[in-house]
């Protein structure tokens, strides 16, 4: 394993998922210590479901105090929970349906609604959660990056990227058209540790781009993820390293 700066590059996709297992383990457990808690949102995508796995499984799942974890997510699709599509559903088959978290510390971006409403809804659960903040805190947020350098629900050149009050907002793939909701920037950028996860060849170009910080007329999204006063990690694999 290399270690750049934050950047830490493993041989395979299982180092990364393993690496990322064993952070978010030792973040839960650190949060826990501090605050009694530890409050995390989640990626979809493929990379972070083997992690999620892990997670689950009998070397890692005795290590957490799951009735201290209260699961978010980064984003969804407007999409029923048991859709093939839902985050929701590919991280409640990986992990949430095979630990003892209690259902209540889990709190799901409602898909079956409509995308403001829906939006509307889990801001107005995180502020539940969180209290009268300007913006949440979480001790860890996992990333994935798209080949158009997406990362959550934020997409080049949408609005949802500008925005700058709402905790939780609607947008669409500019691609499909297909609704999603996000987090908004500030919040990602409020975390205590932002972790990317990255893989694949197909990735490479991409993740030299975001990572050479090359600025153009607009920034890619994953470029605009820069924790205030907290730390940034890439966790990356060889293939998508290659362009580096
Ligand atoms: C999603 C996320 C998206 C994802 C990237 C990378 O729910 O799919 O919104 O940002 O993390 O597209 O996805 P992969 O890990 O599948 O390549």
């Amino acid at each position: 394993m290399d270690k750049i700066s934050n950047v830490l590059v493993f041989e395979t996709p299982e180092q990364v998922a393993e690496a990322a297992a064993e952070r978010f383990v030792e973040c839960a457990s650190s949060s826990i210590s501090k605050h009694e808690s530890f409050t995390v949102a989640l990626a979809g995508g493929t990379t972070p479901q083997h992690t999620y796995e892990l997670l689950a499984g009998d070397e890692f799942r005795n290590r957490v105090a799951w009735s201290r974890v209260h699961l978010f997510f980064g984003d969804e699709r407007m999409v029923s929970p048991d859709s093939g599509e839902s985050n929701y559903r590919m991280v409640n088959e990986s992990l949430i349906s095979r630990v003892a978290i209690p259902q209540n510390n889990v709190h799901r971006m409602i898909g079956e609604a409509a995308a403001d409403e829906s939006a509307r809804s889990y801001e107005a659960e995180l502020k539940s959660f969180f209290g009268a903040v300007d913006w949440p805190r979480f001790d860890l947020v996992l990333l994935g990056l798209g080949e158009d350098g997406h990362t959550g629900s934020l997409f080049p050149g949408k609005d949802a990227l500008k925005e700058d009050k709402r905790w939780v907002v609607a947008t669409r793939q500019p691609q499909t058209g297909q609704e999603r909701i996000t987090l908004a920037l500030p919040v990602f950028n409020n975390a205590r540790l932002v972790m990317f996860m990255v893989t694949g060849k197909e990735k490479a170009a991409i993740l030299a781009r975001v990572l050479a910080r090359v600025s153009t007329a607009e920034e890619l999204p994953a470029q605009k993820i820069r924790p205030a006063n907290g730390a940034l990690d890439w966790l990356i694999d060889q293939a998508a390293a290659s362009a580096l």
